[in-house]
């Protein structure tokens, strides 16, 4: 039988291209919040559903999981891109962010080493976000939701390389997915931050569409998967190549600078 992988947020995007990817080489379990309606399901995906913004959804996802068998891959994708002022983001969305992109996560997997660990090998995947790396005006939230995820899978990697459960995260730059579409935004229209937020955002909507597909991420997170031993941290798109290399030599503010400018600020 093949071996188990499970991909939060599996109905679009990125999710969506990385369980069909995966489903040559694994059973995969895709998550979604809605399994009755998954609208073009791919064959040899299992479809369970999580909610990560409701601690009950997760436990009883990890438990369904679990019934399906030990998973050797997990791919924490799922997650929702908030823009705004940072005055202006109200607190309940700032800890809705953090609940689906952050605590929800680190809650599954808290559900799921136990049983890698177990069976001494496990691939556990982050999928972050180059602005994890590059913080940009009027993404505060997100920037921070994206630094806290890698934050604890760094941290965590030492914690279980000893079990052979393997822990990386993948920061995206601008991929075509769509995304744009589904921002969730928040700005006081009459406000003084207007004008930058929209400029800023109809820039990054445009490299959004502009993006390399998901199906090269997708391709990206299956050598992470299939490594020996695989790295701490990966990047694809936005010019990810150069843009860690320069950020170890040039002051932090040029960077600053330069990922405002790439956004019209
Ligand atoms: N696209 C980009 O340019 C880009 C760049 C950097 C990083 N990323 C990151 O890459 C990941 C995927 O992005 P994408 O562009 O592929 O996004 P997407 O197409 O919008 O897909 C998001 C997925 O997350 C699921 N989801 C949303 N809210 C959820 C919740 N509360 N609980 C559980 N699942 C939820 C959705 O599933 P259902 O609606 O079916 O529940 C959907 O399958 C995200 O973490 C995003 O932050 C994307």
């Amino acid at each position: 039988m093949k071996p188990l992988a499970v991909v939060t947020g599996a109905t679009s995007g990125i999710g969506r291209a990385t369980a069909q990817r995966l489903s040559a080489d694994y059973r995969v379990i895709g998550t979604t919040r809605n399994p009755g309606t998954v609208s073009d399901p791919i064959d040899g995906v299992t479809y369970v559903a999580l909610d990560l913004h409701d601690p009950t959804s997760i436990e009883e996802c990890a438990t369904g999981i679990l019934a399906h068998g030990i998973p050797e891959v997990l791919i924490n994708n799922a997650g929702e891109s908030q823009s705004g002022p940072f005055e202006e983001l109200p607190r309940d969305a700032v800890e809705r962010l953090f609940q689906v992109n952050v605590i929800g996560h680190v809650d599954l997997t808290q559900r799921l080493t136990p049983a890698m660990r177990a069976a001494g090998r496990g691939r556990v995947v982050m999928v972050g976000s180059m602005l994890g790396s590059f913080p940009l005006a009027y993404r505060s939230s997100y920037v921070a939701s994206k630094a806290a995820i890698k934050g604890f899978a760094l941290a965590a990697r030492r914690e279980f390389a000893p079990f052979g459960v393997w822990f990386s995260v993948v920061e995206p730059g601008s991929i075509a997915t769509g995304l744009s579409d589904r921002r969730t935004k928040y700005v006081d229209e009459t406000g003084d931050f207007t004008d930058e937020f929209t400029r800023m955002l109809n820039k990054l909507d445009a490299n959004e569409r502009s993006g390399i597909s998901a199906e090269r991420v997708a391709e990206q997170i299956a050598r992470v998967v299939a490594a020996e031993k695989p790295k701490p941290l990966y990047a694809c798109g936005s010019a990810a190549w150069l843009a860690f290399p320069v950020s170890r030599v040039v002051p932090l503010q040029w960077m600053l600078t330069l990922i405002s400018r790439r956004h019209n600020l």
